[in-house]
């Protein structure tokens, strides 16, 4: 059967409310209540979610261990064609699925949320093309044994997602996880439950039951449950450093691996000789504007050599004062809505502290549709003239908030940039050679780009050092270190 795609975003969510996705069935929860789901634009009621437990988390990893059984044996180029099948199908979606993503989390349709829902599609396309590339090694051990390794899946997967990209950051974990023979079991987060579930009742027109699961709930009574279930072998985990470390001692008591995708605070460095029309649109970009800056790698300390700083200051201004803020699923928006009232009052919160230490430039206009009033927008703001130990200027803001420091020294400048607890990317303008060669090599991040600010693609390795994580993600490299093992089979022929 195809699903036919919807996209009017009301009809999708209320059609959509309160239910997970258990073994290829759209099913309320044990408890038998849920959790309504917000336009953040508007601040009405668009749909709800089921509020999962242990109980949920209980079905759905005993229906996942037994798909996992069967799917385990297919070989693994026909589990492969069936995850790019899948890929194929989300591609119809598109439309769709940017209109849903929009609503149930403020993202602006035409700057973000069709792009996301389109990469959504091609990480599936990507991973699926993956599959016979599961290769072991044969091993120079003793001429009279043959010697190889092979690489087994894990299980059963639990994903735990954010809600700032959930489409793909799921399938980032999800897609490599089931084209390397396990079945996974995603708990969603509380605020986008809505387009994560409809993905995985597409996949699952295509993908055996129990494959592929979603759940939705709260993060102690429905995320820890997963983590700590005993068929789950591996868990993977997208959020903050805070409630990583929770996943993570989880983990530890059962000794599975985990991969753990956190934070950032992410230096970009302009130095005296950037092509600054390049460094400015870059700028614009890489401090994720248009996703209200909550973006795990948005570009927040922007070091500006002495000789540009001012202009710099002033054109990054004009670009942002010229984005649109409205309504998410308008065409003509730019920028939308910060996506809760709790991560608003930490955005303001950060906006206050840092009006006390510098200067703010706040930059374009509150929208005037009075059925936006309610709606979570705020205005962006570059500060400036913070000293470097203000709260704004080390902590992850999570929100349109970028600090701008001057400087002349590059050395001093580097040592600035790592001075970090984060270490997730980092940007260089420059034209000049050796000092792009020389930064690349000493900046602390695990992304490093030069005059450039693209965003996270299937095949470039993604993942941070220090608080940011541990392991890297959208890769081949991934999909074998994080979602197989590696077994040892030894064959004595003597
Ligand atoms: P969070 O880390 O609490 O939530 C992420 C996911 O973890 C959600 O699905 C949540 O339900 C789940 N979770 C929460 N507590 C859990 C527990 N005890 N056991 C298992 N799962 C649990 O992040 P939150 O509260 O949404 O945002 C707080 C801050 O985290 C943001 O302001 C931002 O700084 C950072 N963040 C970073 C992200 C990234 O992409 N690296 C994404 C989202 C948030
Ligand atoms: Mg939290």
């Amino acid at each position: 059967m195809t699903i036919t795609p919807n996209t009017d975003p009301f009809a999708l969510a209320r059609s959509l409310s309160g239910l997970h996705l258990i073994n290829g069935a759209l099913v309320p929860a044990a408890s038998g209540t849920s959790f309504d789901v917000i336009n953040p634009a508007t601040g009405a009621v668009i749909g709800t979610a089921a509020e999962g437990d242990a109980r949920d988390v209980d079905a759905a990893v005993t229906a996942a261990a037994k798909a996992q059984k069967a799917w385990k044996a297919m070989p693994a180029r026909e589990r492969g064609k069936l995850v790019v099948e899948c890929g194929r199908r989300l591609m119809d979606h598109v439309d769709e699925l940017g209109r849903l993503i929009a609503l149930e989390t403020g993202k602006a349709l035409r700057t973000e949320s069709r792009i996301e829902a389109s990469v959504l599609a091609d990480a599936f396309v990507f991973f699926g093309g993956l599959a016979s590339e599961l290769k072991g090694e044969s091993v120079p051990f003793n001429p009279s044994m043959l010697t190889v390794t092979v690489r087994e899946p894990i299980g059963v997967v639990g994903a735990i997602i954010p809600w700032n990209v959930p489409l793909l950051l799921m399938a980032l974990k999800v897609a490599p996880a089931l084209v390397a023979g396990n079945a996974v079991v995603v708990k969603s987060a509380e605020e986008a439950p809505l387009t994560v579930l409809r993905v995985c009742q597409i996949m699952n027109e295509v993908l055996p039951a129990g494959l592929f699961n979603i759940l939705s709930g709260f993060g102690p009574e429905c995320g820890a449950p997963l983590v700590s279930h005993p068929k789950v072998g591996k868990v993977t985990f997208t959020g903050s450093v805070e409630t990583g470390k929770i996943v993570s001692r989880m983990a530890a008591d059962k000794l599975i691996p985990v991969t753990l995708e956190l934070g950032g605070k992410s230096p970009m460095i302009i130095m005296g000789d950037a092509d600054l029309e390049k460094a400015i649109a870059g700028a614009t970009a890489g401090m994720r504007f248009t996703r209200q800056g909550q973006s795990c790698t948005a570009s927040s300390r922007i070091y500006v050599h002495d000789s540009l700083h001012d202009e710099f200051v002033r054109r990054l201004k004009a670009n942002v004062d010229a984005m649109k803020m409205g309504d998410p699923l308008d065409e003509a928006t730019d920028i939308g809505t910060i996506i809760s009232p709790d991560q608003f009052a930490r955005v303001q919160h950060y906006i206050s502290e840092g009006k006390k230490h510098g200067t703010a430039h706040v930059c374009s206009q509150l929208p005037e549709d009075p059925s936006l009033k309610d709606g979570l927008f705020i205005q962006p703001v570059i500060f400036t003239d913070l000293p470097a130990d203000a709260a704004p200027a080390r902590e992850e803001i999570f929100g349109p908030v970028c600090c701008v420091f001057r400087f002349t020294d590059y050395e001093a400048v580097l040592a600035e940039a790592n001075n970090s607890e984060y270490g997730l990317a980092a940007t260089i303008w420059t034209r000049d050679l050796k000092t792009a060669l020389d930064a690349a090599h000493r900046l602390e991040a695990g992304f490093v780009q030069v005059n450039q600010n693209l965003v996270v693609q299937p095949n470039l390795s993604y993942g941070g050092t220090k608080l940011s994580g541990l392991g890297k993600e959208a890769t081949l490299e991934s999909m074998l270190e994080h979602f197989t093992h590696k077994k040892t089979i030894i064959v004595n022929m003597g």
